[in-house]
């Protein structure tokens, strides 16, 4: 393991890489990444870094996402089919349907797409900022997609009429509340935080609702000594680093996205040394897809 490090720290060097990981990617993943973090952080990331090589560790749309920013450099993803199963429940030719039929309208894409849909949205938004930039449009309506969990939690915090997709995160919505209750039950004490992407009911229950890097900035700095988790469970990881004083208990054993655990070291490796596995969004799909990006990132 030692010499599978050094020998990335080595063609790191030499490809003039950066390698970006996710907050739910694996231990000795995010060990050797140059940084993790949530969706947002990583796409800002990947719009400013000056490195050559941006190798994702990740999943199929974050390296679209490096792609669609920083054209001019090599975005590698270490294992081809480590996709997201929420992007693949939204393709252009029913985006553009669905307009048709509702009439136009600004459509906030969450990151968590395709990039030909990014290339049809008015801007895209993550976990992180989705209210902010809903409530930022000029519009008195506006269609999210994809993921429905999202969009209702962004309706209840605007006073525009939220259109919702049918999609969804099968992990986040697959949780339920009698699970949240039981967690609760077992820990009476612990402050419950659950991701967006779960169920409106489930939500309901939550002390606070976050994305991946906002959960850890808050338990680092929270009064609270001990928390439900209720997102994957990859982020146990970077939590105990961040306040390893405090307690954290997973809201269930059975939230573990299979894609984010999808890149090995060997991968990595691998990826550096051949430069394989490289994600390139073609220009005529990367040029529209990145006004809807830069709108979200304030570029
Ligand atoms: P964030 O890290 O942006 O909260 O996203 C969660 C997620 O599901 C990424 O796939
Ligand atoms: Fe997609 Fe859910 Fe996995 Fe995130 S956790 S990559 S939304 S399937």
């Amino acid at each position: 393991m030692d010499k599978l490090k050094k020998q990335i720290r080595e063609l790191k060097e030499k490809r003039k890489a950066v390698i970006l990981a996710h907050n739910y990617q694996p231990p000795e993943i995010q060990d050797i990444a140059d940084l993790c973090g949530d969706s947002l952080e990583l796409s800002i990331k990947a719009s400013e870094t000056r490195a050559e090589v941006i190798l994702f560790c990740g999943v199929h749309f974050m390296a679209e996402t490096a792609s669609i920013l920083s054209p001019e450099k090599v975005v590698l993803l270490p294992k081809k089919d480590a996709g997201c199963p929420m992007a693949d429940m939204i393709t252009p030719e029913k985006l553009t349907a669905t307009l048709d039929r509702l009439g136009p309208m600004p459509v906030v894409t969450y990151v968590n797409s395709p990039a030909a849909v990014k290339a049809l949205s008015t801007v895209c938004c993550t976990s992180a900022n989705a209210v902010e930039v809903v409530n930022r449009l000029d519009a008195d309506e506006v269609l999210m997609a994809p993921d429905r969990n999202l969009a209702k939690y962004t309706a209840r915090h605007t006073e525009k009429k939220i259109h919702f997709w049918e999609g969804y995160c099968p992990i986040h919505d697959r949780l339920s509340t009698d699970e949240v209750k039981r967690a609760k039950a077992d820990h009476p004490d612990a402050l419950f935080l659950a991701h967006p992407e779960c169920r409106p009911e489930v939500l309901e229950l939550a002390d606070l609702v976050m994305s991946t890097s906002g959960m850890i900035r808050h338990a680092a700095s929270a009064e609270e000594k001990s928390f439900i988790i209720g997102t994957e469970n990859g982020i146990l990881y970077p939590l105990r680093k961040a306040a390893p004083d405090k307690i954290f208990y997973p809201v269930s054993p059975a939230m573990i996205c299979p894609d984010m655990k999808k890149i090995t070291l060997e991968d990595v490796a691998n990826s550096l040394e051949n430069l394989s596995g490289e994600v390139k969004v073609p220009e005529s799909v990367r040029v529209p897809a990145l006004d809807a990006v830069r709108r979200m990132i304030g570029d």
